[in-house]
């Protein structure tokens, strides 16, 4: 389906044009219901899209795409466990983890609910066990310890949730999270940490990946002599993996060993045994509660009609502002500290799945498929970036997400940071005008000709879109639902933009480059490669001469 040929799509294309004149602060003074029409509640969050460019004719347009691309049949055909990952013959069930599913759906001849609960088991009684000082290690030391060795999908959802969870940590058990195969990573975190008494988590979806293998063996290696090398990886390893055979061969044992399935796109893998560090963090009676604010986030997105629609709205949003506004990024301002790995999560959950220019009929996108998306925790973002914000020639569209109650007691502080986003995205959307700066100028008693000169320099031009999202607290079920939503955002834009989200193609090409180009750092052999490159690995040679280079295996 060519979109672009919708009538549709030449009306947003219109209504964009003309909504580039309009004043969003004079669209609110026009319609005092503007917030009340631009906004929705669900059990965990209040949604506020209404500092957008929208009115009722866009939202109506928006709208009218969604059904023409049919979001509502490629939404039931996800929950129905159709094939929707073409390009790698998958269907696609994430949802599937949190029991949003009926039995009706099988893979391989397997209800896939019920491979899901059996597996839910084993991981709530290694937890439980681990709790109860049930797994020891080589020496009979209780586990205190478990460093998850994972990067992508295997290590932004588990460290985010465990963050952003920190109030309902269990305690007993310490979680680590190493992702970098930058060996500094590996040496500080084991810093401190005693080999009798660690437990080394390998998540790896394909269980080939180089720097969550490289980080495994250098850790067995750090275990050194405690016990001959295959007890130490049947009692100082478990594995997280869709390729339980290759954590087999690696030597971890078949009870150390928790699967998933392909049917579980890497990103949207922290449902499934991926979460295990966070069942470690808050107990497993917390990671199923995550599982249940996610699970009641799918029924919304599935039931609830599209104009409502908490995930369908944000998406609709996102997509109006970059592919008919034409501003390409999105900032993700998290005001609350347990969040501040969410900007990288969506990072990955969103540029991963949209970042594409081939559309589903294997042709070039004549379209902006997806923002850039980038953002750190919102307070801090003030005294660093914002400037480009408000006073930059580019719009940068962005998402605000606070939390009613704090997960700590300083009420103060939580106040502060509340007016603070507040504060921020209404500076945004209203700016300064001339006459604003200048009256207050006059006002503070500076002569007329420095107010002349300074008022250029104060205007905010504002006229800056946002959403605001504000969970009703940071429990286990409002951090599900949070990112669910975003889940089935990231899904809508794509399914609307034709655009296959849960492949990754293009994470693929620097891999294998990078495998060609590891062993010519130490042979020196630059023949075939560009004069960048070889200019590049002289350098590195000529200043790193002997055998300076310990690289694990
Ligand atoms: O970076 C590409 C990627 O394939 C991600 O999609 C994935 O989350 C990450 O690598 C890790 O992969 P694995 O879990 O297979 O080690």
């Amino acid at each position: 389906m060519d979109i672009t040929a919708l009538p549709v799509w030449k009306k947003l294309q219109d209504l964009a044009g003309g909504m580039r004149s309009r004043k969003l602060a004079q669209m609110f003074a026009e319609d005092p219901k503007r917030a009340e029409r631009y906004s929705l509640e669900t059990p965990y969050f209040l949604m506020d899209y209404s500092k957008n460019f929208i009115d009722e004719q866009v939202l109506q347009a928006l709208l009218e795409l969604a059904r023409e691309t049919d979001l509502e049949g490629w939404r039931e055909a996800m929950f129905q466990g159709e094939c929707i990952n073409r390009t790698e013959g998958r269907p696609v069930l994430h949802a599937a983890l949190r029991g949003s599913v009926g039995e009706s759906v099988t893979s391989a001849g397997q209800i896939v609910s019920r491979q899901v609960e059996v597996e839910l088991e084993r991981l709530k009684e290694f937890v439980n066990l681990l709790h109860n000082g049930g797994i020891r290690g080589c020496d009979g030391s209780p586990i205190t310890d478990v460093v998850n060795l994972g990067v992508g999908g295997s290590h932004l959802g588990p460290q985010m949730a465990v963050e952003a969870l920190r109030p309902y940590w269990q305690g007993g058990v310490r979680v680590h999270f190493v992702s970098n195969v930058d060996g500094a990573q590996l040496q500080n975190t084991l810093e401190g940490l005693r080999p009798e008494s660690t437990l080394f988590l390998v998540s790896s979806k394909t269980f080939t990946t180089i720097e969550t293998l490289t980080n495994a063996r250098s850790a067995l290696a750090w275990l050194g002599d405690l016990a001959p090398e295959a007890e130490l990886l049947q009692r100082h390893f478990a594995a997280v993996t869709a390729n339980p055979e290759r954590a087999q061969e690696l030597g971890i044992a078949d009870r150390f060993t928790f699967r998933f399935w392909d049917w579980v796109g890497g990103r949207f893998s922290l449902w499934s045994a991926i979460g295990l560090p966070v069942a470690i963090a808050i107990g497993f009676g917390g990671f199923r509660a995550l599982l249940d604010g996610a699970a009641s986030m799918d029924r919304h997105f599935r039931e609830v009609p599209l104009a409502e629609n908490a995930p369908v709205l944000l998406a609709l949003m996102s997509l109006w502002n970059c592919t008919f506004m034409g501003w390409p990024a999105l900032a993700v301002l998290p005001y609350e500290q347990a969040l501040h790995m969410l900007p990288a999560y969506l990072q990955q959950a969103e540029m991963e799945s949209n970042g594409k220019s081939t559309t589903r009929a294997g042709e070039e996108a004549a379209y902006a498929t997806g923002p850039l998306i980038w953002g750190q925790l919102g307070i801090n973002g003030q005294h660093a970036f914002y400037q480009y914000l408000h006073q930059s020639p580019e719009v940068v569209p962005a998402d605000f997400i606070g939390s009613v109650r704090p997960g700590h007691g300083l009420e103060t502080h939580h106040e502060i940071l509340l007016a603070n986003l507040l504060a921020q995205s209404q500076a945004l959307m209203s700016g300064v005008s001339r006459e604003r700066v200048a009256a207050e100028l006059r006002n503070s008693g500076l002569p007329a000709e420095r107010v002349e000169e300074l008022v250029p320099f104060k205007v905010h031009r504002g006229n800056r879109p946002s959403n605001t999202i504000l969970l009703r607290g940071l429990d286990p079920q409002s951090v599900g639902a949070l990112i669910a939503l975003y889940e089935h955002k990231i899904f809508c834009q794509g399914a609307i933009l034709q655009i296959y989200s849960f492949d990754q193609w293009g994470v693929e090409l620097g891999k294998g480059l990078a495998s060609a180009l590891q062993p010519k750092l130490r042979s020196g052999d630059l023949a075939g490669e560009d004069g960048s490159t070889a200019r590049l690995i002289e350098y590195y040679r000529r200043k790193n001469p002997g055998e300076t280079l310990k690289v694990a295996g």
